[in-house]
């Protein structure tokens, strides 16, 4: 099958160019480069802010995996443009590609949609409270491919992904909170939390990620938003200290202000992805080390 992933150089969608170049399918990867995690994979250049840059790929493709978005909270808050314009103009971009070439495709949505939990698991009913602007254009974004699909009959499936970690992650700026806390253990500087630590995450494995998709791409469940995330959760005080006792750093972990925009508790309700067949097998402590192992050889 001919395949088109928006996102190309980016951390979770270089793990999926990898997998279905392996799997035999033909893959083309785009991505306007501005923020790639360092895995070496073929790509183009193209910019899903631009309908006349990205439409040929469309139409050249059988099916799409939409990840490109820009994906921090921090930098939405400091240029909400650049973020609306990527998550929600570029969203409506591919979906209007893909419904006007009668295509099919996967978006990349996300747990921030749902703000701090009201409910002990968050599962798809859930209300949507973002609570940044990074949050609210995908909320946006979500909600356009569900218009679509009801719409249009366009073949769009919503996975709602929890934090995904592993190997390629990135670690700069504007990177995730684990691969931010094992650079700074690996070299005895501090490791700062936001606020009290107490808020807690449901991590889930790289590989994971990629069978979740794998799962979708062979299933077909158009229309449907699907939680996937391993029902689990750690606050970031714990997580802070297993990377600190993994590593045998000596980095002292300190508290700073609350970040505004940040969520209090996201853990996910993975009933409905279990219900379709599918199980995570995420070893939190198991992949965090083997990360951590990977993390010492390859980047520090
Ligand atoms: N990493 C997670 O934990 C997580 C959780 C939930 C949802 N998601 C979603 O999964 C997707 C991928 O996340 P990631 O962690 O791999 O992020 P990432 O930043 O590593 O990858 C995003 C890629 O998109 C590219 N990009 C940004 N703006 C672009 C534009 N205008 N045109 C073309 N390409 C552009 C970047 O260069 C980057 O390579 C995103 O849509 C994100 O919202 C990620």
């Amino acid at each position: 099958m001919k395949i088109l992933i928006t996102g190309n150089l980016g951390f979770i969608a270089s793990h999926l160019h990898k997998k279905m170049t392996a799997l035999g399918h033909e893959v083309v990867g785009i991505d306007n480069a501005s923020h790639p995690c360092g895995q070496i994979v073929p790509y183009q250049y193209a910019d899903v802010r631009y309908y006349q840059s990205v439409y040929k790929f469309i139409e050249w493709s059988d099916f799409v995996f939409h990840l490109a978005a820009q994906i921090n909270v921090d930098k939405s808050i400091n240029q909400s443009q650049e973020t609306i314009e990527t998550n929600v103009i570029g969203t409506a971009n591919i979906l209007d590609a893909v419904t006007k070439f009668d295509k099919k495709m996967i978006y990349a949505s996300s747990s921030e949609i749902y703000g701090s939990s009201l409910s002990e698991v968050m599962d798809e009913d859930h209300a949507l409270n973002p609570q940044s602007p990074y949050g609210a254009s995908k909320v946006a974004a979500d909600r356009l491919c569900k218009a679509y699909f009801t719409t249009y009959g366009t073949k769009v499936i919503i996975h709602r992904n929890f934090n995904i970690f592993g190997e390629y992650q990135n670690s700069d700026l504007y990177g995730a909170v684990i691969p931010k806390f094992i650079s700074h253990a690996l070299k005895n500087e501090p490791l700062e939390i936001y606020g009290d630590g107490t808020q807690e995450r449901d991590f889930m494995h790289i590989q994971d990620a990629i069978k979740a998709y794998e799962f979708s791409f062979n299933h077909e469940p158009w229309g449907e938003e699907i939680n996937f995330g391993t029902g689990r959760i750690i606050s970031i005080n714990d997580l802070a200290e297993m990377i600190v006792k993994i590593t045998g750093s000596k980095s002292p972990i300190i508290h700073t202000n609350p970040r505004p925009g940040e969520i209090k508790r996201l853990c996910a309700g993975i009933e409905k992805a279990k219900k379709i067949g599918f199980l995570p097998q995420t070893d939190f402590e198991r992949d965090l080390t083997s990360y951590i192992n990977w993390y010492k050889k390859f980047i520090f």
